[in-house]
């Protein structure tokens, strides 16, 4: 950035730039230890001092990536004709990684500091008067940029030599483009169709950071979506119309993503189109998922080293040809990352005695939300009370994630729940068990977690109520 202002206005500037850099870093150290707090994630190996790179999901975070994941399924499978599944293995034959290119060139440069021995990506460091800097210890002294493969290595079987080398997937899309002609047949779908797989990746990146974003195991969510040539360039827009609705529809608001066109010199060299979707992370704009035409690029690669046919017959021209492909590849946990950053939120609220406290409120998209209601007797010492919570409960469960929760005052309660973005709280009071007459006999106050604005409801209108909203 080159800015020339004059003496006091700089100063301003760089004071609120520099106070703008400390609140976003602030907001995501609070969105890090509220994960930690209420088991959305730990670190993995915690006890033994983490492992670096890789994370573990608690009772929330595990709700709230399997709401994500099914949500992708349901938009990207479910709801359409022309798109199948599969679930692929994570170790796959090496050929596999020779033949798309990740053997060779599936690497990051990388430059060690003599200084202080750190391993860095040569492409993220900063520059001191055009000299590249370490940013750990400051020093100069760098090696030159090598190629480091991020792929894990691992042996299949008994010996530990080359012939039993293969690696860890470092991304699902391959065992797609492998399995082309087998799910082609046994779906006999007619192009244009797709082929969708969730799974782990492995990236042995040089360095892991920003909490989840960039971690060395994964899970990734992808589409190969396969196509007549002349159709490419069309779908590639319309796949990024759709997935941009996708994030719409889990509560990602406009204004915080962003869509990137890479510029042909920038792209790989196969595709002719390829769009980056990028979410307004408190540290910076970064990449959720990137939309891709690869053309005929992996199939061809791989019915050339395979020597196995990977062609569609078109029955209408009666000609054989390798099918193009559009990619939509979005990583779970990135969006998961997304949502937990929109959704935080802290607000000064007065409570009925005048006295202000902060609210942390998780305001998550109810299709997202881990927990979708919380269950509250008012006292936990009245019988007939608890009954009828646990009844709503019973209700309630086979359908949805609920919590019941009788410990406490009921403001502590709803806190709780706030925190946990939990949209919706269910109080049964003693206008429920009919003790101020028969009017409100069988009704609960549902309480809405963004508002905090209360309504009484029907108990047997609960389950239609809950289902619209995180339908
Ligand atoms: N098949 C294409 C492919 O894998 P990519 O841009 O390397 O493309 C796709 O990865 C998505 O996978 C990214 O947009 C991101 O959401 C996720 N992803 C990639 N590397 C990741 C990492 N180290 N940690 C977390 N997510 C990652």
């Amino acid at each position: 950035m080159h800015v020339h202002l004059p003496g006091a206005q700089a100063v301003q500037f760089f004071t609120s730039l520099m106070s703008q850099k400390k609140a976003a870093s602030d907001r995501m150290e609070k969105i890090v230890s509220l994960c930690k707090r209420r088991g959305f994630v730990f670190q993995s190996s915690e006890i033994y001092g983490g492992l670096n790179g890789c994370w573990d999901y608690g009772p929330l975070g595990v709700e709230l990536r399997r709401n994500l994941k099914d949500f992708w399924w349901r938009r990207m499978v479910r709801e359409r004709d022309d798109v199948v599944g599969m679930d692929g293995s994570i170790l796959l034959n090496r050929q596999v990684w020779v033949a798309s290119g990740h053997e060779n060139t599936f690497s990051d440069p990388m430059v060690d500091c003599r200084n202080c021995k750190s391993r860095l990506r040569a492409d993220q460091l900063p520059e001191k008067d055009g000299r590249k800097q370490c940013p750990v210890c400051g020093s100069f002294d760098l090696t030159e940029p090598r190629a480091f493969n991020l792929m894990f290595k691992t042996f299949v079987g008994a010996t530990e030599d080359e012939s039993a080398t293969t690696y860890l997937r470092p991304e699902t899309a391959q065992s797609i483009f492998v399995q082309f002609r087998n799910v082609l047949e046994v779906s006999r779908k007619k192009l244009p169709f797709g082929i969708a797989q969730i799974g782990k990746a492995f990236r042995n990146e040089i360095n892991p950071r920003n909490f989840i974003f960039r971690s060395r195991e994964f899970e990734q969510m992808e589409l190969e979506y396969f196509c007549f040539p002349n159709q490419g360039l069309e779908l590639l827009e319309y796949w990024l119309k759709e997935r941009l609705r996708f994030y719409a529809d889990i509560g990602l608001s406009k204004d915080k993503l962003h869509v990137h066109e890479i510029p042909p010199d920038e792209r790989s060299h196969y595709s002719k189109g390829t769009y980056d979707i990028e979410f307004e992370f408190p540290f910076g704009v970064q990449e959720l998922e990137g939309v891709a035409y690869r053309t005929d690029y992996d199939l061809t690669q791989h019915q050339k080293a395979s020597g196995k046919p990977l062609e569609y017959f078109d029955e209408e021209t009666k000609t054989h040809l390798i099918p193009h492909v559009v990619e939509p590849s979005a990583g779970v946990d990135r969006t998961l990352l997304a949502l937990l950053c929109a959704a935080y939120d802290e607000e000064t609220v007065t409570d009925d005695k005048g006295k202000s406290e902060v609210r942390t409120v998780l305001r998550l998209h109810p299709r997202m939300a881990p927990i979708k209601c919380g269950i509250f007797p008012l006292l936990k010492n009245n019988e007939l009370l608890v009954k009828k919570a646990r009844e709503i409960v019973e209700m309630l469960r086979g359908d949805m994630a609920v919590f019941y929760d009788e410990t406490g005052a009921i403001g502590r309660r709803y806190r709780r729940q706030d925190e946990a973005g939990t949209p919706f709280g269910i109080t049964v009071d003693f206008d429920t068990i009919g003790e101020n007459g028969p009017a409100n006999q069988d009704t609960v106050t549902v309480r809405y977690r963004d508002s905090m604005e209360q309504k009484r409801l029907a108990i047997t209108e609960i389950p239609g109520f809950l289902r619209e909203q995180i339908a």
